[in-house]
């Protein structure tokens, strides 16, 4: 049993393996939160104190009692219009005009097993692996009705959370802001740790103080976004990689999100995760219900690497599904970097055989392959095979590929559509637009409103019917603008945002559905929408169209903090890099690339000498050779690129009997008269002896984590190196 309710304390304690959260309904009826944190015994309302405090009102059922106030209690899930003058969890227009929203306590439900949330992607656990708890308020005037869910999952330190508003009273009402989770501290100084950036530098790392006043992150791109990824850390200010308290909130949404931190005059501090206020206005008519996606929370008090595992561990076996949350991916070469638009099927087969010939698995045809489309100002939404380009029909040019012993793949970006494009001439009423404007443009391209059923319905009848006319087993799922103009015929302009992102959900629930063994990989310009609501669908993401290997090394040691290894596309691209111009040599590269689970090559091997072809062949086997320890193994961050001259990373298996090291040079000022590096290795069992096959030499586990592995000299700037230790029994 992982959740209790006391009765005669009205106190709901939700214990995981090292985590206990609690909170409490009080005499008003108030969901007051007592406590997140390492696990402990007994109540935890002794926390609570009261005091009578200038300028933070009294609601009316304290009476005369001036030091009750919802201005500095904790809270559960925070409204508008109570006298709490912090930023809130919700904020509803009533159909009278006010804005206010007093939720009371109503009743509760303690169930086996995980809610699962309807459309929208959730944490999945087996019965016996978790237990939900719902708790119902109500605002007794409006008849808003909230039930705030909680799932827990005992074994993994994990608690997701998501909140349903429905509308009971008799006029509609707008949600104008919601959260799908809050935490209230009511002591601590935390610093925040958060990942922004923007096309092809993604998910750089930020550590700042959650000082007072509040500060806030989000998109309103109507995608998750390049700039700012949805899941955050709030550590105690001495936490470190190793050592120290620190909470993660990762949101389970590929939309327009917000995350907002605030210090408030008491030292305390509020942090939330939900939906993008500026663009919600969000009515609800009677009966109707709005679901915030969730959020998962974890807490350790073992520094960022503990909490990275719990994630990782989650969003492997408790969030990607299908074939491939745990299979092994096949190795492919994509055709973007090495042949953009300028292809036919003869030089697609050609690749594939090229890549038959270097032991990868998959060939994989990007954008240009459809409609009228030789640049990415045309074609999108025109979703027919171009057989003219290709020379071809679809069909035929599987069979030929297959015939090399090659797997096939193929890139769409069903969410979009070309002002110069069939589809648009005669449907232009599709685009996301507002009449009477003119739209924003995005790489020359608009957006489907796919919250419309019809349109999501068109778009996948043509996708559906490229897909039948052969073994396809593979889609690149890509998306390349930021979303603008929001305005929809057929609802408010309010409820687009979201209801556009229900609409891609529902498309993606139906293609695997109907193609279950097919690998689909999300994209978005990269990664632009990379979280845990894509994952869901698309075990991996292409992590961005940096391919540079260099910069690869902070784009997946940011991704790396939520998202596990099997869940990053990675590929090695030709030099000099197409992005940055940087050459960097053939095995770093590779090592970079290895990192992430869903492997690949982005290059023409038609341009690669003979030794750098057998090159290849040989990190493709060292790829397939290590995979499993790749997607499956625990990932360990060994340094920083944004502060160690070298960046290492490791990967354990789960019994501890095999670890895979990598370790890249960035910085070297003098190859002749450098300190010596020192990695200290993580996860290994202390006692085990460990041995490096390549070398013969044999480590102990204690010895390698306390003294660390000397780098070897001869490492000069971006030269890399790759370990493989294996236990001796
Ligand atoms: C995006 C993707 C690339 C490639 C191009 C094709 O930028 O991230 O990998 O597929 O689109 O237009």
């Amino acid at each position: 049993m992982a959740i209790y309710y006391h009765s005669s304390s009205h106190i709901f304690t939700l214990d995981t393996k090292n985590t206990t959260y609690q909170m409490k309904v009080d005499d008003y009826g108030f969901l007051l939160h007592l406590y997140y944190g390492a696990r402990i015994t007994g109540s935890m309302d002794y926390l609570l104190t009261y005091m009578d405090r200038g300028f933070s009102g009294n609601p009316a059922d304290a009476g005369g009692d001036r030091t009750y106030s919802m201005d500095a209690l904790p809270q559960e899930y925070p409204t508008m219009g109570t006298g709490d003058y912090r930023s809130t969890a919700l904020v509803i227009h009533n159909g009278d005009g006010s804005d206010c929203c007093d939720l009371r306590y109503v009743s509760h439900e303690i169930r086996a097993g995980k809610y699962d949330l309807k459309g929208l992607p959730a944490v999945y656990a087996g019965e016996e692996e978790a237990q939900t708890l719902e708790i119902l308020l109500e605002d007794h005037v409006s008849g808003v009705r909230v039930q705030l869910l909680y799932g827990v999952l005992e074994a993994e330190d994990i608690i997701t959370r998501s909140v349903k508003i429905t509308n009971l009273g008799s006029e509609d009402v707008i949600v104008e802001k919601a959260a799908g989770a809050c935490l209230d501290f009511l002591a601590g100084s935390y610093d925040l740790l958060s990942f922004y950036g923007r096309h092809a530098m993604e998910r750089s790392f930020q550590r700042r103080e959650i000082a007072h006043g509040s500060f806030s992150i989000g998109s309103r791109r109507g995608t998750s976004s390049h700039q700012y990824n949805p899941a955050v850390i709030i550590a105690d200010r001495a936490a470190t990689e190793d050592r120290g308290a620190c909470y993660g909130m990762m949101f389970v949404y590929s939309g327009s999100f917000l995350f907002e931190a605030e210090k408030d005059q008491f030292d305390q501090t509020r942090v939330m995760m939900g939906l993008q206020r500026d663009l919600l206005h969000y009515t609800l008519e009677r009966g109707e219900v709005l679901t915030v996606p969730e959020t998962v929370l974890c807490y350790s008090d073992r520094g960022f690497g503990e909490l990275s595992g719990h994630y990782h561990r989650c969003i492997r076996n408790h969030i990607c599904r299908g074939k491939y949350g745990q299979a092994l991916r096949p190795v492919l070469l994509n055709s973007w970097e090495a042949v953009y638009f300028d292809f036919d099927g003869d030089k697609i087969c050609k690749l594939a055989a090229d890549a038959a010939s270097l032991g990868i698995d998959m060939v994989v045809m990007d954008d240009g392959w459809f409609g009228k489309r030789e640049d990415d100002n045309s074609g999108l939404g025109d979703w027919q095979v171009n057989e003219k380009k290709l020379g071809c029909t679809l069909g035929d040019l599987i069979r030929r590929i297959n015939r090399l012993g090659v797997k096939f793949g193929i890139w769409i970006e069903p969410e979009m559509i070309s002002e110069d494009s069939e589809l648009y001439r005669e449907h232009p009423d599709w685009a996301i637009q507002i009449p009477g404007r003119k739209p924003v443009h995005g790489r020359n391209q608009l957006v489907l409103d796919f919250s419309r059923a019809e349109i999501r319905e068109h778009i996948f009848r043509q996708i559906c019917s490229v897909l039948d006319q052969g073994n396809v087993e593979y889609v690149k799922w890509d998306m390349n603008r930021s979303i603008s103009d929001f305005y929809s015929q057929e609802r408010s302009a309010g409820k687009v945002t979201h209801d556009y992102v229900l609409g891609v959900y529902e498309f993606l629930e139906r293609l695997i559905e109907r193609y279950p063994d097919m690998l689909i990989e999300g994209c978005s310009g990269g990664g632009g929408r990379f979280d845990a609501g894509m994952l869901y669908y698309t075990p991996q993401i292409w992590c961005s169209d940096n391919t540079d290997a260099l910069d690869r090394l902070k784009i997946q040691y940011g991704t790396s903090f939520f998202y596990p290894a099997s869940s990053v596309g990675a590929h090695v691209s030709a030099v000099p890099n197409h992005q940055t111009g940087r050459s960097v040599s053939l095995h770093t590269r590779g090592v970079v690339a290895m990192a992430g689970g869903g492997f690949g090559y982005e290059l023409d091997p038609d341009q690669m000498t003979e030794a750098e072809k057998e090159e290849v062949r040989e990190q493709v086997r060292a790829y397939k050779k290590y995979a499993q320890l790749t997607l499956t193994g625990d990932y360990y961050r060994l340094s920083s690129p944004f502060d160690d001259v070298y960046t290492a990373w490791m990967f354990v298996s789960a019994d501890g009997g095999s670890a895979l090291v990598s370790a890249v040079m960035t910085m070297q000022s003098s190859n002749l008269n450098m300190p010596v590096s020192y990695v200290r290795l993580k996860g290994l069992k202390r006692d085990a002896l460990y041995e490096d096959k390549e070398s013969g030499r044999c480590y102990y586990g204690n010895a390698l984590m306390e003294a660390g592995l000397p780098l070897p000299a001869e490492l000069g700037e971006y030269l890399s190196y790759q370990i493989a230790l294996t236990e001796r029994l």
